[in-house]
C-alpha cells in the first residue's frame, strides 16, 4: 500500500536513500521536509512494515516539483516506481496542478526513461547542478491534463 511518510519511517527511508544516491539526504533533511515544509508531501510504498520505495513532491499551487523517488535495490525493476508515479499523477490531478517539474542527473538513464514514459520532456539543462561531481541536470517538465 501507499501511505504518507512518517517520522518513524526515516530509518528505513534513509537506508534506501543511502544506497540510491551518491549525495544522499540526511535524516534531518527528511525531518525538515516532513515537519516544517508546508508544501511537501512524501509517500512510502510499504508491504508488511517493509518500506520498498518512496517519493516526494512539493505542491505549490498550480505547480508541483518531484523532489525525490527511490526504490530499494532488492525491489527494483518490478514496476514499483511506476506505481508511485501513477499515484503522484492522481495527487496532482486532485490538487489542480497544471505543471510538474523535476531535475535529474543527465547520466541517470533509468530515471530519465521512467520520466519520459510518464510524459515528461527535457525543458532545459542546469549546468554544474550537482555539488558532488559537478554533473549537469535536465529540467524535465510535464503538463498535467485536467489541471
Ligand atoms: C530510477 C528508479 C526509481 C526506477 O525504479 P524501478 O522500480 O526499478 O523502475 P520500474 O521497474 O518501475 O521501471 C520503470 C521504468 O524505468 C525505466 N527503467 C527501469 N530500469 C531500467 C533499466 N535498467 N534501464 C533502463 N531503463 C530502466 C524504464 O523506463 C521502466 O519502464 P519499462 O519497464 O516499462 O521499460 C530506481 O532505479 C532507483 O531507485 N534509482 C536510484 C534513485 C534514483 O536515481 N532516483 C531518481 C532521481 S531523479
Amino acid at each position: 500500500m501507499i501511505r504518507s511518510m512518517k517520522l518513524s519511517d526515516l530509518d528505513q527511508v534513509c537506508e534506501i536513500e543511502n544506497e540510491a544516491f551518491s549525495h544522499p539526504w540526511s535524516k534531518e533533511d527528511f525531518e525538515v521536509e516532513l515537519q516544517s515544509n508546508p508544501y511537501a508531501l512524501y509517500f512510502v510504498l510499504v508491504e508488511d512494515d517493509l518500506i520498498k520505495a518512496y517519493i516526494g513532491i512539493w505542491l505549490i499551487y498550480e505547480r508541483a516539483q518531484i523532489t525525490t523517488i527511490a526504490v530499494k535495490k532488492d525491489f527494483r525493476s518490478q514496476g514499483l516506481s511506476k506505481i508511485l508515479m501513477n499515484f503522484l499523477d492522481t495527487v496532482c490531478i486532485e490538487n489542480n496542478v497544471e505543471e510538474v517539474s523535476l531535475e535529474v542527473r543527465v547520466s541517470n538513464i533509468k530515471a530519465i526513461n521512467l520520466y519520459h514514459s510518464f510524459g515528461f520532456i527535457e525543458k532545459g539543462i542546469r549546468k554544474d547542478y550537482y555539488q558532488d561531481n559537478h554533473e549537469d541536470a535536465y529540467l524535465m517538465v510535464k503538463e498535467v491534463k485536467g489541471g
